[in-house]
């Protein structure tokens, strides 16, 4: 029990100079005072930031609290006054509870499964080598996020729900914009507007011409078109980013760990732990929220009824309690069992397809390139803004010897 319970009036934004992979210091030594801690929101709500492992894995497995978007008034950078937030749009679960959040999981879950994601091992290796060549042929420097990292993801998850290779930059470069963390209200309005058409376009061509992908499938539910919108677009834009900056920020990582890089090459075994250790120590999915549905005892606190609770990912999967050197990225770990897929009802669904892609790519790209190194010091390397909602690089400027 916390005798002291920290008080947090401003959301931690900034890395440390020279540390772009750790947590905001200040989230740390919050931490460290005590896995929860009051947090005052910009909009004056009195609520609660969770930054221990256990803590956030256990609000995660409650269905006391709550993901329903029309509960999440509070922002923990922005304050928006007094806006009433409308429930999340038919098909797009990620910001329900049950039950509703079960009519569109459960039709998915099949398909994402470790068996079927295994199956698309060949043709992720064939994205890989092709892009791959491309960078080989274009270098020998190349800007890590364009030319592997964001296509790689883009296609296999454009490939399995069916959309057309010549829509994938109009729809990239919108989910950019939604998640990138740089967009104006006026852009990210646009860019959703977009994709809702866009959706509604492709929604549109599947009824008339099936073929074989995972939206087509769904066609004989009784989903209807909007709820088919709502889930192509969940799964698209929490399909794509995601990846793309485990990737990128992955590769950065590497680079800056020269030893761990080496394992990885010499011990192509290495590459699954290698997965794990990296989704554990950069925990792109940063952070995630929460409600109170009523009041609830937590870590020796009362946490009321409708009151926000911001969980870090982020610092969870730090925790000195929960791993021996949480700050050193080790990709031999044995204490493993990360939370950067969340976990309870919304634990990711597409995370069998995000690790093969990465088991894939990070040893292919390491193997190809064995003199890969950054093209620029490591502290002019363009890092997300801390609110996008996936931390990551704006670009990832590389070379190797020719
Ligand atoms: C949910 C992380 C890749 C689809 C989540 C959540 C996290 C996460 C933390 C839980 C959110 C919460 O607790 O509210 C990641 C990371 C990825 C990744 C780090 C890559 C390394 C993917 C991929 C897909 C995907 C490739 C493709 C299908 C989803 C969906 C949900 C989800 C649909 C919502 C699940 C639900 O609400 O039931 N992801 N994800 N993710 N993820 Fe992923």
């Amino acid at each position: 029990m916390n005798d002291f319970v920290h008080t947090l009036t401003v959301m931690p934004t900034a890395r440390q100079p020279g540390c772009p992979f750790d947590p905001p210091k200040e989230l740390i030594e919050i931490r460290e005072h005590g896995p929860i801690s009051r947090f005052t929101f910009p909009d004056g709500h009195q609520g609660w930031l969770v930054t221990g492992f256990d803590l956030v894995r256990a609000v995660l497995a409650d269905s006391r609290f709550s993901s329903r978007k029309e509960l999440m008034r509070h922002h923990p950078t922005i304050d928006y006054g007094d806006i009433e937030v409308p429930p999340a749009p038919p098909g797009e679960f990620l910001l329900m509870d049950e039950p509703q959040h079960s009519r569109y999981r459960k039709p998915l879950v099949g398909k994402f499964t470790v068996r079927r994601m295994r199956l698309l091992t060949e043709r992720i290796e064939q994205i890989t080598a092709e892009h791959l060549d491309a960078m080989e042929q274009a270098g020998p420097t190349a800007d890590l996020v364009t030319a592997f990292a964001k296509p790689i993801p883009s296609i296999v998850i454009c490939e399995l729900l069916g959309v057309p290779y010549e829509d994938r930059g109009r729809f990239q470069e919108n989910i950019d914009a939604f998640l990138g963390g740089e967009a104006g209200d006026e852009e990210l309005i646009a860019a959703y507007t977009a994709t809702q058409h866009y959706l509604a376009e492709l929604v549109a061509a599947k009824r008339a011409n099936p073929t074989d992908d995972v939206l087509s499938d769904l066609l004989d539910s009784d989903l209807t078109d909007e709820e088919l919108r709502g889930m192509a677009l969940i799964l698209l834009s929490a399909g794509f980013d995601t990846t793309a900056n485990m990737l990128a920020l992955g590769t950065f990582a590497l680079l800056r760990n020269p030893e761990q890089l080496a394992a990885l090459r010499a011990e192509p075994a290495l590459a699954d732990g290698a997965v794990e250790e990296l989704l554990r120590y950069l925990s792109v999915a940063k952070t995630f929220m929460r409600t109170a549905l009523e009041d609830v005892e937590l870590g020796g606190q009362t946490i009321r009824a409708g009151t926000a609770v911001i969980l870090s990912y982020v610092t969870a999967n730090r925790d000195p309690e929960r791993f021996t050197d949480p700050h050193v990225l080790d990709l031999r770990r044995q204490d493993g069992g990360h939370l950067a897929f969340g976990h309870g009802i919304h634990q990711c669904l597409g995370q069998q397809l995000a690790r093969v892609e990465m088991r894939v790519a990070f040893p292919a790209l390491v193997n190809r390139f064995p003199t890969l190194r950054l093209a620029v010091p490591a502290d002019e390397v363009a890092l997300r803004p801390e609110i996008a909602d996936i931390y990551g690089v704006k670009s990832l400027p590389v070379t190797w010897d020719a």
